[in-house]
């Protein structure tokens, strides 16, 4: 089972700078260097200073309209009370870090204790705690539904309600059909369609009397098309996605909104490049998205931003992927072919190695 586990320094680590930032100071400085190399001070001080300042224009242009965009979605997120399931994993900690910042009451959610503890902690560590709440951490497996049925009742009677509920647990498998067991299918689909589905059920009457409420799902492009060697992972996330595009229509009468929100790969901190790696930042600023699939920020602050624009389907893929999910829907055997043609090859590289 591919189930990544971080250590305490990596749950820090996350609350540290994003590198990606890093990655594009080094961008423009390189841009600012080779211009200067390009037009030699003999071309005249105007010209050598326009493309700076143009740069340095459009940088503040970003920089004004990103800040504008995190107090907006900020807003939407403050005094809010967001439970956040699985909040231990890769994404769940991105996740708890941006509405943590954002001024939600948030309920923390995993499996693991220390693990909880340890995410508490560095939350808490970088904090303002004049604008922010000290977590509530509750203990949950999301495929042990009777546990999943007393957490929503847990949290209901310490807050009296949910505004958003992220749904981000789940489970993961890889293997050929006849190698896992059918025992192993139904805990998958336990964990990744009966769990989500406990919760919000349990969750939802709470919301449907208030009239308000936003629940999200943490789905995967699986979801959307079959990947070999991922059916019960794939079947459980396209059963998740089905519950909830129907959940959504039902919901719009009692202004409930419901999102799912699409990632492809989501790389881990496993694949960042070592600090002062710099050949390997370069790279990974260029290609990142290509070669290492969505960073969990990137997603996290998705997450948030669906939550304040309310988008009801987030599908987060580079070209190739985004490509396949449209080729499924309208040109399917072709679909079919390609992926069997890639079976094939796979398998014949294995005999010839
Ligand atoms: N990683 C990707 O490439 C990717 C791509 C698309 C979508 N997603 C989706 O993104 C979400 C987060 O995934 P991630 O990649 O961030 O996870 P991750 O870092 O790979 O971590 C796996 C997590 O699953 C937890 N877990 C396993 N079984 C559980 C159970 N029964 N109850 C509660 N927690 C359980 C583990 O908890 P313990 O540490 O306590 O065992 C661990 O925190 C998932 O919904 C996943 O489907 C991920």
């Amino acid at each position: 089972m591919l189930i990544t586990v971080f250590s305490i320094d990596e749950n820090i680590a996350f609350l540290g700078k994003n590198s990606l930032k890093n990655n594009e100071c080094i961008l423009l400085l390189l841009l600012l260097i080779s211009y200067g190399l390009l037009f030699p001070a003999d071309m005249g001080v105007l010209a050598v200073l326009a493309l700076p300042l143009l740069l340095l224009g459009i940088s503040g242009v970003i920089y004004i309209y990103q800040s504008v965009r995190w107090l907006l979605s900020k807003s939407a997120v403050q005094n809010k009370v967001v439970v956040i399931t699985d909040a231990i994993s890769g994404l769940g900690k991105e996740c708890s870090r941006v509405f943590h910042a954002g001024g939600a009451r948030l309920v923390l959610c995993g499996r693991t204790w220390e693990k909880l503890e340890a995410l508490y902690d560095a939350l808490i560590s970088v904090a303002d705690p004049s604008m922010t709440y000290a977590p509530k951490l509750v203990l949950l497996d999301i495929s042990d539904i009777n546990c999943t049925q007393d957490v929503a009742t847990e949290i209901l009677n310490c807050y009296g309600c949910v505004d958003i509920l992220i749904n981000n647990a789940s489970m993961k498998v890889k293997g050929a059909v006849q190698s896992i067991s059918l025992e192993l299918d139904k805990k998958i689909m336990d964990a990744n369609y009966f769990g989500p589905i406990t919760l919000t059920k349990a969750i939802l009457p709470n919301m449907i009397s208030r009239r308000t409420g936003h629940i999200v799902l943490i789905n995967s492009i699986q979801g959307k098309i079959g990947i070999p060697f991922r059916a019960a992972y794939a079947a459980s996330k396209h059963a998740a996605i089905g519950f909830f595009d129907c959940l959504r229509a039902e919901m719009e009468e009692f202004d409930i909104s419901v999102s799912t929100v699409n990632p492809t790969f989501i790389c881990s901190y496993h694949h960042q490049p070592a600090p002062g790696n710099w050949e390997a930042s370069i790279w990974k600023f260029f290609f990142r998205k290509v070669a290492y699939g969505v960073h969990p920020v990137e997603v996290a602050e998705e997450v948030l931003r669906t939550v304040s624009s309310k988008k009801q389907e987030v599908l987060m893929a580079n070209p190739v992927p985004r490509a396949a999910v449209y080729i499924r829907t309208f040109f399917p055997e072709l679909f079919f072919a390609i992926v069997a043609s890639g079976i094939r090859e796979k398998l014949k590289t294995e005999e010839e190695n």
